[in-house]
């Protein structure tokens, strides 16, 4: 028991003593209160069963001295026998308190858990996606873990053991007063040499911990990022695996050396912590023995003394430090609300009407755009600086307007970082326009609902990311009640039906991370067999910059065909010579559109497009020179 109070003390001494400084938000309290209401039955229990044992843990002293005063002393054997039996059904009792107690504790505390997580997954989902561009997601990760844990801790933990420890401080010095008000005087005299130093040793001991969290972060980080694949390529490729492991080593002898301060340090405040109460002891026995041997007090009552002397040092030592507990606790809530009170930037208007099926027009009506600042989309606490940047980024689109007419095919051309890409994001609102307008079949895209629109809309990015999954979960995404037979034709129309049925589990074959490895081109084919599944009057293809072979250029291409049939397309190419045919063609260049037109003007025109499509018309002939 008074272990535990130790361990706990010493806990509550080496976090943070800088957040009792904090102010915090106003409400939070009300919120927390709100949190835990469902849970308000099994609190209740759980403190009257912490209540009952600590005043189970007060009784004992006092049967010790029964037994020594009536018992031993006044030779009742009957007495002795009864008392001793007490308690041993009191130390059954307690037993059986303890493991009803945590029953309730992990109930509310993980229930907690459950309710904090839950809320902050579906909050993170409704965030736009500049949040998932500005944070790492480790860090939210890692994050978002630890606070929810620390705010479960303010509830099982703090809670219980700032209850437990009042009652049981409360108790056991009303008793000890009773017993001997001179000797209990001086057993809280002694208590100062230790607590005073202790936490002097505290702040030590803050900056220690502090700095093994950061260096342990390091380590782990650096072996989390050479131990993906793409970092595990990197080092084999450029090879110094000598310089990595030196440089590890380094790390993890930083975090060997902070261990063993840390080490030390927590033994010493555990050492110190029991030889006070060693030495209280000491003087309990020695004054109350001399004057139990004058008479001036009883055997029973030394004992007693001493027995309380264990249930007092641990617990008063905890509660001396205990608004650093409560506020270390109360500000992980508090980082968990700012998660769950980060406004989404992009959602559908209260007044926000399903976008007709027959919508199926694309038009940029001057629309300029310039990527969401930090403090508009992330959070302070998330990106590990004090203030975020509020510096405006810089304007990408700069007043386009075009109109693709229903089926037709639009292609997005012109030098990388022209803002192709981010014309495109604006279509499924990935992202809203600053000014100007987008609209689908006449309806501006704010104006609509964000299922509706995503129904209407199916795009295939520049990477074709896929889950780690099967191939067959991976296409159901996209449509959930599919057939297997509508599956294979979508593989089919895609041009991936072949591969999927070599694969050694066909359908389902694990794909993405960790799976089977797709080639690029038949990443994106799988991509486009996912989009053929879900029928979106609206496509968006941001070609693969990454070159593919000729044959699996020529399936893509076909695939293609096949999925831009009959739709409104926005092709982003990077290959002109796969968009010939489009219907309009426009070039980026510096957020504005620049050329306009089919294929045959902008060549006569002679512009940027002309001189594009020289440059790659070349460069190929270069290759099939070369390859010739
Ligand atoms: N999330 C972002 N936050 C801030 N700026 C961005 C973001 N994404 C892109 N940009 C900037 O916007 C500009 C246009 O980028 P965009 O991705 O639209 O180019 P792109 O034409 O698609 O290029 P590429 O052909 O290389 O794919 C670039 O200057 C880029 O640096
Ligand atoms: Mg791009």
């Amino acid at each position: 028991m008074s272990g535990h109070a130790g361990w706990q003390s010493w806990r509550s001494f080496s976090s943070d003593s800088s957040v009792t400084k904090k102010k915090l938000a106003p409400g939070t309290l009300r919120r927390i209160v709100r949190f835990a209401a469902p849970y308000k039955r099994d609190l209740i229990v759980f403190l009257t069963l912490v209540v009952i044992d600590a005043v189970i843990g007060t009784l004992n002293p006092l049967i010790f001295r029964e037994i020594i005063n009536k018992g031993i002393i006044g030779k009742r054997v009957g007495l002795i026998e009864v008392l001793a039996l007490f308690i041993a059904g009191l130390a059954i009792l307690a037993a059986a308190l303890s493991l009803v107690q945590r029953f309730f504790s992990a109930r509310v505390g993980e229930g907690l858990i459950y309710d904090m997580r839950s809320k902050v997954y579906e909050q993170v989902q409704r965030m736009p996606i500049a949040f998932f561009t500005r944070t790492q997601t480790g860090a939210l990760i890692t994050r978002l873990n630890n606070d929810v844990l620390g705010a479960q801790q303010a509830f099982t933990g703090t809670l219980s053991n700032v209850v437990s420890n009042l009652i049981s401080v409360t108790l056991v010095l009303i008793t000890m007063f009773v017993l001997s008000w001179q000797i209990t005087l001086v057993a809280l005299l002694i208590l100062p040499v230790f607590v005073l130093p202790a936490r002097y040793m505290g702040r030590r001991l803050q900056t220690i911990t502090r700095e093994s969290y950061a260096l342990n972060a390091e380590m782990n980080t650096t072996m989390t990022e050479r131990f993906n694949v793409a970092g595990a390529l990197l080092v084999k490729l450029f090879g110094r695996p000598g310089e990595e492991g030196r440089r590890f080593r380094d790390r993890a002898g930083r975090v060997r050396d902070i261990g063993i301060t840390s080490a030390m340090y927590s033994r010493i405040f555990f050492v110190s912590l029991m030889l006070t109460a060693s030495l209280a002891t000491a003087v309990v026995y020695g004054w109350g023995g001399v004057l139990a041997a004058r008479g001036a007090l009883d055997v029973g009552t030394v004992v007693a003394l001493t027995a309380y002397l264990n249930r007092l040092y641990g617990p008063l030592t905890a509660l001396s430090n205990v608004q650093v507990d409560v506020m270390t606790s109360l500000v992980s809530f508090e980082r968990v609300f700012e998660v769950l009170d980060l406004p989404p930037m992009i959602t559908d208007r209260p007044d926000a009407r399903p976008l007709p099926a027959d919508a199926r027009t694309i038009e940029f009506d001057d629309v300029h755009f310039s990527y969401p600042t930090a403090e508009e989309v992330s959070l302070a606490s998330l990106e590990s600086v004090a203030v975020l940047d509020p510096t405006p980024s810089q304007q990408v689109l700069h007043g386009v307007s075009f109109r693709a007419e229903p089926g037709q095919l639009v292609a997005l051309v012109g030098p990388s970082g022209a803002g192709k890409t981010t014309i495109s994001s604006l279509v499924p609102r990935l992202y809203d326009a600053t000014a100007g307008a987008v609209r689908i079949g006449g309806y501006d895209v704010r104006d609509v609902t964000m299922d509706s629109l995503r129904d209407a809309i199916g795009v295939v990015t520049q990477d074709a990311h896929m889950f780690h999954e099967t191939v067959r979960a991976n296409l159901l995404y996209a449509r959930p009640d599919a057939t297997d037979a509508e599956l294979w034709d979508a593989l089919r129309g895609g041009q991936i039906n072949e591969l999927v049925a070599s694969l050694p589990d066909g359908l389902d074959t694990m794909v993405g991370e960790r799976g089977y490895r797709l080639s690029g081109g038949e990443k994106q084919r799988l991509a486009i067999a996912r989009l053929l599944l879900k029928q979106p009057a609206i496509v968006i293809l941001d070609e693969a910059t990454a070159h593919l072979d000729s044959e699996s250029e020529v399936a893509v291409q076909r695939a293609l065909k096949q999925a831009l049939d009959g739709r409104t397309s926005l092709v982003i190419a990077h290959r002109l010579s796969t968009i010939r045919d489009a219907d309009l063609i426009l070039v980026i260049d510096g957020g504005r559109v620049v050329e306009s037109g089919r294929h045959e003007d902008l060549q006569a025109q002679d512009g940027l497009y002309a001189e594009l499509y020289r440059t790659q018309f070349q460069r190929q002939e270069t290759l099939e020179t070369v390859a010739d």
